[in-house]
């Protein structure tokens, strides 16, 4: 296909859940803007209502105001459907509140790990009961807390995020280190709304304000950029062309999530960005994609996985269409994604024809010229959804998804973009 013209990735999907949630905790009207219309955004907006926050109707693009509150016990079960990032940052807000909540999910949010943020909230103080092991549904009872100095084993902002929403709720102080760091919008947001946030020596600190026991959040207006991980399967499929040039407009550019901009740079592929400005405390520009022939294979060091962790599916796409072998260390997060991400790669890039494998926690992918044919089994997980059907956009590509509907998770306009930015090639005879 060949590429054209300008499209607008929606919201972010990180920053629309912590907007919402502090918000929420606000006081007074808030107003956001962008933010994105996706099913994991509108779980959070759900069970933030349940526990009495006044929020509008999420709809594409639109303002939506929320009346923050003090937050009431919900009356039924909080439901946060697919989105791991729902439920451990609800368990956070949780911690610091005084009444008790259940949370569960779906099949594939059930099976996932909670331990890393109940843990360490319970070192904090939270009761926290679970059912089947580690994962939903747990039931949360909330209380008065504990300071905390937190080394977290794994590299993740939703572990932060909860601990900082827990000493935030619970005006306690907190201190979190990580092997490497994780995207950084909570704290930016923290920064953006005067809350008392530092990093010291790699450490991230939160320290309630010692003239008000009671930490006040102010109302605020937040326009969201657009999410550079949906951004990044129209990039990818603007390397994969065979012709034109791609805007992508209005992506949020936090150098905690533009890992996959450098490594598509290694691979061969470069990206302008273009019109850069500050938004709300995080950098925001345009992103000028061309097709990248002769892309070249290469490894992905364990310190980068943080900052393109949501990027490995498109960015293995990209790698069965290099010359040579690429290899992304210590990726074994994937196992615990919306799907065994790992396993599903390696298993969906061999059911095309690509060489591919997880070795470990390490998956190796062999480019190949040979178009991509055969069927991709989706599990329902949205990026694995989408980076199979940016393959599905080479020549000669014959690549069946099991499903579509998952892309309503991150990106419920996906299908429409692709075919806009794209045109069929006219064969030269
Ligand atoms: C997210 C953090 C990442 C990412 C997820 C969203 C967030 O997870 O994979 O899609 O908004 O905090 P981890 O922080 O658990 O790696």
């Amino acid at each position: 296909m060949r590429v054209q013209g300008s499209v607008r990735p929606p919201g972010d999907k990180s920053i629309s859940h912590r907007a919402l949630i502090l918000a929420a905790l606000a006081h007074g009207r808030s107003e956001l803007r962008g933010l994105l219309p996706g099913a994991d955004v509108k779980s959070t907006a759900r069970c933030l209502r349940q526990l009495g926050a006044e929020i509008g109707q999420i709809r594409g693009g639109g303002a939506v105001t929320v009346q923050g509150s003090r937050l009431s016990p919900p009356t039924s079960r909080l439901y946060c459907g697919n989105s791991g990032t729902t439920a451990r940052l609800l368990l956070g807000l949780l911690a610091g509140q005084r009444f008790a909540a259940r949370l569960t999910g779906d099949a594939s949010l059930r099976r996932r790990p909670m331990r890393r943020v109940s843990e360490p909230l319970r070192a904090m103080g939270a009761r926290i009961q679970e059912e089947r092991g580690d994962g939903l549904p747990l039931t949360i009872r909330g209380g008065r807390l504990r300071g905390l100095v937190y080394q977290s084993p794994v590299a993740s902002a939703q572990v932060k995020s909860a601990l900082l929403l827990a000493a935030l709720t619970g005006r306690v102080p907190v201190t979190i280190r990580e092997p490497y760091r994780s995207r950084d919008h909570m704290e930016r947001l923290f920064v953006h709304l005067g809350l008392g946030i530092h990093d010291e020596d790699g450490a991230v600190s939160y320290q309630p304000s010692a003239v008000s026991r009671q930490q006040t959040i102010p109302a605020f207006r937040l326009e969201m950029p657009g999410d550079i991980s949906s951004a990044a399967f129209l990039v990818a499929a603007a390397a994969l062309a065979e012709g034109g040039e791609l805007l992508v407009e209005n992506v949020g550019l936090n150098p905690t999530r533009t890992g996959f901009l450098m490594v598509m740079e290694r691979m061969g592929a470069h990206v302008e960005r273009v019109n850069l400005h500050d938004a709300g405390g995080e950098p925001v520009g345009d992103l000028l994609a061309r097709p990248a022939p002769g892309l070249r294979g290469g490894e992905v060091a364990a310190a980068e996985v943080p900052s393109l962790v949501d990027e490995v599916p498109v960015l293995a796409v990209l790698a069965s269409r290099a010359q040579g072998e690429t290899v992304f260390r210590e990726v074994g997060e994937l196992r615990v994604k919306e799907s065994n991400r790992l396993e599903l790669l390696a298993g969906n890039l061999r059911a095309v024809g690509v060489e591919a494998e997880a070795r470990g926690n390490d998956l190796h992918v062999c480019g190949t010229e040979r178009p991509p044919r055969g069927r991709v089994d989706t599990a329902r997980d949205h990026r694995v959804a989408m980076a199979f059907a940016v393959l599905g956009t080479l020549p000669g590509a014959e690549v069946r998804l099991s499903e579509w509907a998952s892309v309503a998770i991150s990106y419920p306009r996906f299908f429409h973009d692709l075919k806009a930015i794209g045109s069929r090639a006219r064969h030269r005879d």
